[in-house]
């Protein structure tokens, strides 16, 4: 097996893209190796996402465009992974009969283990659903490097995920996540808590805590799970960590103790993702969200009493059946009412099963269309009028990477914000200070501070203690 090259497209959600480095490591460990690309690989990977029509769209049209480099490399070994395959299962083999492997969210811990006997030759591998073994916890076993750490020198991410709960039980009506990644269940605090200072000891500067509904581990009436604010207070002690987020959050299981955390527990950071989906408590309802306009903006005041400078974005969705045009301007006067940093905004879509997928009075694709625009071009504004306050004010970013301009770094600030700013490589893995000097709708341009420039941090205690770094 040594050798042999891997490739992994990774789609969708942050869960898919922990998912599939945890499907990496397993493969290095076993004697793979990452291929440059896909053309030089034997294993080639694509984790798939299904959350709406265009994404599992995209994915069926990346594989069909493999059907060369297949038939150039015979004994390439393809497969698929993630909610795609678990929703299509044996389908898409009848729509890619080239394809070798197809394994649901829940399976893919099992690829690397099955290719040591997996050839291209063999009729393809099926795995969808939940295997027995991991009821328990609702995931998959960790993998041996949290339980054996010192045998594991993978640098991690500089900000790593860090998946807490899989699945989801809220059923919003438009939703397919709950027939995909089954019904919600958390890990076990300790093997969260352990995962987490195995990646601050391999470099991680920063954790994302992940799942569908994180904070509802441990709410009165959900199946196990620590309580969400004392797994909060726990990660956040780990000694080393600099930064800690979570998401997704979900208005209704956002608890009284979890607001007054903010501002209180350094590593935190002063950002939350809160879903508001639809401005209209009528079409809230229909949704099944289980909270109306008026709960959510007191959540929002709530969370800026206790932490002023709090960052907020959230999701929408536009066109939901039965939304009428009085509905959606609720949504506008949401977005003018709470002033989100950011948002990410969806065209409603039809997805299989959902019980939005049968009410009547759908909304045109244009007038869909029509609304997105206006939704998107109300919030570029929004966005850029708060970006332009921050003219002047020096933010803490955690430089990240190279950014695409040579010779800029690119970092997020604690409150989520893109920074692109001058400063040379070796600053990357580092927390330094740079004052913003330029405004735009997704990012800032910064200089870095004056006492963060090398030649004097070379001279004082701090460089000392900054993390080693990234390959
Ligand atoms: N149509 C449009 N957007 C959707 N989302 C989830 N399901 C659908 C759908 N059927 C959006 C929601 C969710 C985000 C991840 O994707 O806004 O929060
Ligand atoms: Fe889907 Fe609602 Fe669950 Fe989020 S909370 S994953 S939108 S069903």
């Amino acid at each position: 097996m040594s050798g042999k090259l891997f490739h992994i497209t990774t789609f969708g959600c942050q869960m898919n893209v922990y998912d599939s480095e945890k499907l990496s490591e397993r493969l290095r460990r076993k004697g793979w190796k990452p291929a440059a690309d896909r053309e030089e690989a034997d294993f080639v990977f694509f984790n798939t996402c299904s959350i709406r029509e265009k994404a599992a769209r995209r994915v069926i049209g990346g594989l069909q465009r493999l059907k060369p480099l297949k038939a150039k490399n015979p004994q390439m070994v393809l497969g698929v992974g993630g909610c795609v395959a678990e929703q299509e299962g044996r389908n898409l083999l009848a729509e890619i009969p080239w394809l070798n492997l197809v394994a649901g969210p829940g399976r893919l811990d099992e690829v690397a283990d099955l290719l040591d006997g997996l050839t291209a030759d063999m009729p393809p591998a099926v795995l969808a659903g939940r295997p027995e073994t991991t009821e328990q916890s609702g995931l998959t076993p960790d993998v041996p490097a949290a339980d054996a750490p010192d045998h594991d020198e993978t640098p991690a991410p500089l900000s790593a995920f860090l998946t807490i709960m899989q699945g989801c039980d809220n059923y919003c009506a438009y939703c397919v996540v709950p027939y995909l990644r089954g019904r919600e269940t958390s890990r076990p605090s300790e093997e969260i808590l352990r995962e987490a200072r195995d990646l601050v000891r391999r470099g991680a500067a920063e954790i994302v805590l992940l799942g569908q509904n994180v904070n509802s581990s441990g709410r009165p009436g959900r199946r196990g799970g620590q309580d969400f604010v004392a797994l909060l207070k726990d990660v956040a002690a780990i000694e080393g960590l600099k930064r800690l987020r979570f998401t997704t959050s979900h208005p209704k299981d956002f608890s009284p103790e979890l607001v007054e955390l903010f501002g209180q527990l350094p590593p935190l950071c002063e950002h939350v993702h809160l879903p508001l989906q639809a401005g209209a408590d009528a079409v809230l309802k229909a949704m099944g969200r289980r909270y109306d306009r008026a709960r959510y903006l007191d959540l929002v005041a709530r969370l800026r009493a206790a932490c002023p400078e709090v960052a907020l974005s959230t999701d929408l969705i536009v066109g939901f059946p039965g939304e009428t045009e009085e509905n959606f301007q609720e949504t506008l006067t949401a977005l003018e009412i709470v002033r989100f940093d950011s948002i990410y905004s969806f065209k409603y879509d039809d997805r299989p099963q959902t019980k939005a997928s049968t009410l009547p009075d759908k909304v045109p694709e244009e007038e869909k269309a029509r609304r997105l625009a206006l939704v998107q071009e109300l919030q570029k504004n929004l966005t850029l009028a708060k970006h332009r306050t921050l003219i002047g004010r020096t933010v803490e970013v955690l430089a990240e990477r190279p950014a695409r301009r040579p010779g800029q770094l690119a970092g997020r600030t604690r409150d989520n914000k893109i920074v692109n700013f001058e400063a040379p490589s070796e600053l990357v893995g580092r927390l330094v200070r740079t004052t913003v000097v330029e405004a735009w709708p997704v990012s800032l341009i910064g200089r870095l501070a004056e006492e963060e420039r090398p030649e004097r941090l070379e001279r004082t205690a701090r460089a000392a203690q900054a993390p080693a770094r990234l390959p």
